[in-house]
């Protein structure tokens, strides 16, 4: 693309031997500078396309991180200084004209690639930050993303509608930030968590098929793969079943992915979330290494060992986990674990033995020979692995080996590729909680698998057997995104709320603006939304998402170069009706 203004004629960074002979203005940053004498200097020059030498025959002015403009002839660079790492490294500028057009403080961090800055301080000075070559190709390949999936929805005739940013509430689970109203005081609007609600009015509303890359706002704990604010791309569409929805996600995700790897994935495997918590201990398995659980529960089914005395045991093997573990790891291993909520973690090694490979060390001595032998067969396992078993009530066992399998095995964020995988048959109900009160896995708008329906009625522990038609989409072991077909009846809609306990008039006072929507003629739908700064993390081998934002908020949700949060002044609070009490102790 040509990228010339009235200031420059080319781009740093696309200079070649073509060139050579041409005269050229090239416009930015001062890389780095080399003085040879008093006469002579090399002037790297940098923008968002790379750098070009120049140099500069006389004295000059010029610093580290001025901007400029500098003019002169391309000519080839002596063999011998020709730099082969560099796209522009054949050539060199020979400077006759210098325009300063910004002087510069010397930067408050370099703004190489190897030094480890810290994160508040890159933060404060984001603007400096952005200008690395890292960060220029996230935030680049980041806008490539929004627009693959811009195509890849609107392909499939997707609408893009905007929804409201100042709201009533919406009940993605997480805490709303809230905007107090100046018109109504003691009144509050609440920034979307999602634009949930909203998407399914469009469906009633006719839209049939809605796209937006939405905003969302949740007021919860940052992680590395969570922020105060995120992006999603989120869509609803009508007259649609669960296939219908994974053809139109996969399509778009394959688009992106394609615009920025070239190569597009065609394949979009699926396991369903019983067999994702059985296999890999995860309801988001990272696929990329096996190392699966392996169901030992009736290997120990009358054993002498009090460990294995539990109503589940499962357990891994890890390849030539012998000489790969110090006895110091596997003891913080068996910490770990009791910190995940085991009650232990027991350890084997595998060896040669007399007729085949045995069990020895660890808890080893414990087991009979029929239940070692066993243990052995159903892990393959082979002399010189590692075997870890867990015994204890099935979730705790998925949840902490899941973990351990991770600790073990999980390569860096996007080695091998970027596997996808549809996570299928959620439960409607992740857990009973208060008074046997179900919590919910997705939001309460989910609709139950048909065959299960009839389970709702019974109540109790068959509530927990009840499946969804949730799903999700999972790379790399990351929960890129969720959706679910809805509920349209009105009946079955009323049956979840009384049984997540929200009762007729808090259902009305949440949400009655819904439930009167659905009176009014409401088509099947359902819908998708994932996270687009994950996938571009992802895409871009980053692990945090924070280095994909252009103004990310740290760990703590502040924000380090504009002070927010910040107090406001004592009329503003006036004008909002607000008074703010003193910290509590
Ligand atoms: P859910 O709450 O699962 O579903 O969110 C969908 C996806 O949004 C991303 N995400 C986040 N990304 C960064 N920071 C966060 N704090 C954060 N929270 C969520 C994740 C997640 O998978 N309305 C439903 C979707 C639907 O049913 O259509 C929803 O928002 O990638
Ligand atoms: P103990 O008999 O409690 O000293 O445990 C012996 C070994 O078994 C230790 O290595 C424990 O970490 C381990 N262990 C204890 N309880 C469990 C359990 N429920 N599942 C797996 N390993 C366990």
């Amino acid at each position: 693309m040509d990228l010339s203004t009235s200031r420059r004629t080319d781009m740093c960074g696309e200079l070649t031997a073509a060139d050579v002979g041409r005269t050229v203005s090239v416009c930015g940053w001062v890389d780095r500078r080399r003085e040879h004498g008093e006469h002579l200097a090399f002037i790297d020059l940098r923008d968002h396309t790379g750098i070009v030498q120049c140099v500069v025959d006389g004295s000059h002015d010029l610093r580290g991180e001025y901007v400029a403009r500098l003019t002169g002839a391309v000519r080839l660079r002596p063999a011998d200084t020709a730099n082969a790492d560099l796209a522009t490294g054949a050539v060199e500028i020979e400077v006759h004209e210098i325009e300063i057009l910004a002087e510069a403080e010397p930067p408050p961090f370099p703004l190489d690639e190897r030094t480890d800055v810290d994160e508040t301080i890159r933060l404060r000075h984001r603007y400096v930050d952005l200008r690395k070559e890292r960060m220029q190709r996230n935030l680049r390949t980041r806008a490539a993303v929004n627009s693959a999936l811009r195509r890849g929805m609107e392909s499939q005739g997707f609408v893009e509608v905007e929804t409201p940013m100042l709201i009533a509430s919406t009940p993605e689970g997480a805490r709303d930030f809230v905007v107090p109203s100046r018109k109504e005081p003691g009144s509050f609007y609440a920034l979307p968590q999602s634009p949930q609600l909203f998407k399914q009015l469009c469906m009633v509303g006719g839209i049939d098929r809605y796209y937006q890359i939405a905003r969302c706002l949740r007021d919860e704990d940052l992680r590395a793969d969570r922020q105060f604010e995120f992006m999603q791309l989120d869509c609803e569409a009508s007259f649609v079943g669960q296939e219908d929805v994974f053809e139109f996600v996969s399509h778009a995700v394959a688009e992106a992915t394609e615009a920025v790897t070239g190569t597009r994935p065609v394949d979009f495997p699926r396991i369903t979330w019983l067999d994702a918590q059985e296999r890999y201990g995860s309801d988001k398995p990272d696929v990329r290494f096996a190392m699966e659980l392996v169901e030992l529960t009736p290997v120990f089914d009358a054993t002498e060992a009090r460990v294995f005395q539990a109503p589940c045991v499962k357990g891994i093997r890890m390849e030539g986990g012998v000489d790969a573990l110090s006895r110091n790891q596997i003891d913080g291993l068996v910490d770990t674990c009791k910190r995940w909520g085991a009650k232990g973690l027991a350890w084997m090694k595998v060896v040669d033995g007399d007729g085949g490979p045995a069990l020895d060390a660890g808890v080893a001595k414990f087991l009979s020979a029929g239940e070692s032998s066993a243990v052995i067969a159903a892990l393959d396992a082979v002399p010189g692995d590692m075997v870890f078993l867990v015994a204890d009530e099935r979730p705790v066992v998925r949840h902490v080996l899941g973990l351990l399998r991770l600790e073990l095995g999980r390569p860096p964020v996007n080695e091998g590729g970027l596997h996808f995988l549809w996570v299928v048959d959620f439960p409607l109900f992740e857990a009973l909680g208060d008074g046997g009160r179900p919590v919910p896995a997705h939001h309460p708008f989910t609709m139950p698998h048909p065959d299960d329906v009839d389970l709702l009625e019974q109540g109790g522990d068959a509530l927990l057997e009840v499946r969804s038609q949730a799903y999700d989409l999972v790379c790399n072991g990351w929960e890129l995104g969720s959706g679910s077909i809805r509920i349209h009846r009105p009946d079955i809609q009323s049956r979840i709320f009384e049984l997540l306990g929200i009762g007729e008039e808090e259902a009305r006072a949440k949400f009655g603006f819904l439930l009167d929507a659905f009176r009014f003629g409401a088509p099947p739908h359902g819908g998708f939304a994932f996270g687009t700064d994950r996938l571009t993390a992802l895409l871009v081998g980053e692990s945090n998402i924070r280095e994909v934002i252009a103004f990310p908020k740290t760990q703590s949700g502040a924000d380090p170069l504009t002070n927010a949060p910040s107090p406001i002044d004592a009329a503003h609070l006036e004008e909002l009706g607000l008074r703010i009490l003193p910290p509590a102790t």
